[in-house]
C-alpha cells in the first residue's frame, strides 16, 4: 500500500525544501496530499521562478520524475472538506517545509485557521508524525516557546540547518543534507546521502 503524506509549503524562505521534498518522496509509490499557503504560493514564486500553472507541470518542468504508483492531490489553504482536515484520514506523516513562523505560532496555539494548520493540529491529536522545518532567524522568545510547545504536543523540530561534514559542493547538496533527515524521520528510503560510517 502506497504511504500516504501531508506536505505543506508555507510563506517562509525556502521553497527549495518543499520542492526538494517532493522530488525525494515522488520517486516512490506514495500518495501525497500537497497544501500550499497563499504566502507560500508568493514566496515560491519569488524563490523559484513559479508562476500559477499547475503544481505538477511545475514539478515536472524542474525535471522532477513521478514514480508510476505516485499521486499528486494538492489542496486549497482553505479547503476544510480536503482528507488531511479530518482526524479519520490514516496517514504516514506530515512535513511543513519551509515552516514560516506564523504557522509554528497557530500550531503552538491550536489555532487551525486554515488547512495546513487544522492538519498539523489533527495529527498531533491522532498521535501521528508531524515534521516542522521552521525557518527564521535570529529566533526570538515566542518562536523558542512555539517550538517548545509543538514539541512537547509531539511535532519533531528540525531546522533546515544543512550539515557540511559531507563536503557539500552546490546548494543542492546543502539541501539534500537536510531532506535526507526529514526522509528518515519518515521512514522512506533514498540514495542521494549515504548514511555515516
Ligand atoms: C520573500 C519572503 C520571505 C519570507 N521569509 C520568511 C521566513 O523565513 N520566516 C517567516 O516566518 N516568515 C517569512 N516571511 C513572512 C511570511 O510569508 C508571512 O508571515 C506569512 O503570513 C506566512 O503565512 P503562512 O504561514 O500562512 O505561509 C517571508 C515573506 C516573504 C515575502
Amino acid at each position: 500500500m502506497n504511504k500516504k503524506i501531508v506536505v505543506a509549503i508555507c510563506g517562509a524562505s525556502g521553497s527549495i525544501y518543499g520542492i526538494r521534498l517532493l522530488k525525494a518522496l515522488l520517486k516512490n509509490p506514495v500518495n501525497i496530499y500537497l497544501v500550499i499557503s497563499n504566502a507560500g504560493y508568493k514566496v515560491l514564486e519569488h524563490e523559484t521562478g513559479y508562476s500559477g500553472e499547475s503544481f505538477s507541470s511545475f514539478l515536472k518542468d524542474k525535471g522532477i520524475t513521478f514514480n508510476k504508483n505516485a499521486y499528486l492531490y494538492t489542496h486549497d489553504q482553505d479547503d476544510f472538506f480536503a482528507p488531511p482536515a479530518s482526524g479519520s484520514f490514516r496517514n504516514d506523516g506530515m512535513v511543513i517545509a519551509p515552516c514560516s513562523m506564523k504557522t509554528l505560532g497557530a500550531i503552538a496555539a491550536g489555532i487551525a485557521d486554515n488547512l495546513i494548520h487544522r492538519a498539523a493540529d489533527v495529527n498531533l491529536k491522532e498521535k501521528r508524525p508531524l515534521i516542522l522545518l521552521p525557518r527564521e532567524t535570529p529566533l526570538n522568545i515566542i518562536h523558542l516557546k512555539n517550538m517548545y510547545m509543538a514539541a512537547k504536543a509531539g511535532a519533531t523540530i528540525m531546522p533546515p540547518s544543512p550539515s557540511f561534514y559531507s563536503n557539500p559542493k552546490s546548494i543542492s547538496d546543502l539541501v539534500d543534507s537536510v531532506i535526507a533527515r526529514v526522509l528518515d524521520c519518515l521512514k522512506i528510503e533514498y540514495d542521494f546521502i549515504r548514511e555515516w560510517g
